[in-house]
């Protein structure tokens, strides 16, 4: 079966989906973008992820594409045109097609492409036994709340893990504080037993799965707190972790090589991972059902979700 790809108003084979030499998410970068997870066919959280887009759009002066509602069929039909159980849904929007200059065109209209695809959840080694991070200095730029597709610091970071024979590279700040990973949000247990993750704000962006799990530690009384926390902490932490639509939860072992954790449970998955990766996965699987068992009308919400 061949891929489905949407550019610009069309369902095209993914081989001849192509975009315009001077549109501007080419030429400077100018867009936005999002990553959804895919599970048994339905998208997991695509109303925040959509929400977040609205944001990312409305911070850069990117009008929106299309209504929120046209978007959704898009999207679903791409999975669904794809075949995709398990896997992503890629979407990107820039600011259209211009001759080239820095201001932005008087006429432009936005580009969007959405593509999705199969991809495995993580490994059962990655979930069970965790995995390595190395940190860096954060370089990128004051605004990294904005999902924008200008990804360069965050592509050197994650070649820099990968040729490490890290899973992911944790960024530093100046002051020594860790801002989050370059493609996932970093967390800790401290000292005190507590979860805490940075706080939002211009320097990280804001996860759809930190959210995600923020909500369920809520409903399940496990406390979070949402501070700065620098490396010194993170390396004497009781426990790590990233969050992304793409890792889920998954626990930290290793930071700069230096195993995680006290006692019986160093550089191993803690307790308080044990507890929160349940609780996201029920999410999940609650939003699946949710999705599949609106009143009698099942079948047609599955078709409609994409599955
Ligand atoms: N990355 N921080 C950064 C810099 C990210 O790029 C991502 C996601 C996250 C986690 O956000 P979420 O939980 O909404 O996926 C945090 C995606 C997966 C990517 O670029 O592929």
């Amino acid at each position: 079966m061949s891929r489905i790809s949407y550019v610009n108003g069309e369902y095209a084979p993914h081989q001849d989906a192509v975009v315009h030499i001077e549109d501007r998410g080419y030429q400077f970068a100018d867009g936005v973008y999002e990553v959804m997870a895919v599970r048994d066919g339905f998208i997991i959280d695509l109303e925040p992820h959509l929400d977040r887009l609205d944001r990312s759009l409305a911070a850069l002066s990117i009008a929106a594409p299309m209504s929120r509602g046209a978007l959704r069929i898009v999207i679903r039909e791409v999975v669904h045109r794809n075949l995709v159980r398990t896997g992503i849904v890629y979407m990107q929007v820039t600011r259209g097609v211009a001759k080239r200059a820095h201001a932005f065109p008087k006429d432009a209209s936005p580009a969007i492409v959405v593509t999705s695809r199969s991809m495995a959840s993580p490994s059962a080694s990655a979930v069970n036994d965790g995995v390595k991070v190395i940190t860096m200095p954060d370089i990128r730029w004051g605004r990294c709340d904005i999902k924008s597709i200008s990804l360069l610091p965050n592509v050197l970071a994650r070649q820099q893990a990968t040729a490490a024979g890290a899973y992911e590279a944790w960024l530093i700040d100046s002051a020594g504080d860790v801002t989050e990973g370059s493609a996932s949000n970093a967390w800790i247990v401290d000292a005190k037993g507590d979860l805490v993750t940075r706080h939002l704000g211009p320097a990280l962006l804001g996860g759809v799965t930190r959210a995600a799990i923020v909500d369920a530690c809520k409903a399940a009384k496990v406390k979070v707190v949402e501070r700065t926390f620098s490396l010194k902490e993170a390396l004497a932490a009781r426990e790590a972790m990233v969050t992304s639509t793409t890792s889920f939860v998954l626990p930290v072992v290793a930071i700069d090589g230096k195993a995680i954790g006290r006692g019986a449970d160093k550089g191993k998955a803690g307790p308080v991972y044990r507890q929160i990766r349940p609780l996201y996965e029920a999410r999940v699987a609650a939003a699946i059902r949710a999705a599949t068992s609106v009143a009698s009308g099942g079948a047609l919400q599955k078709a409609a979700a994409g599955a």
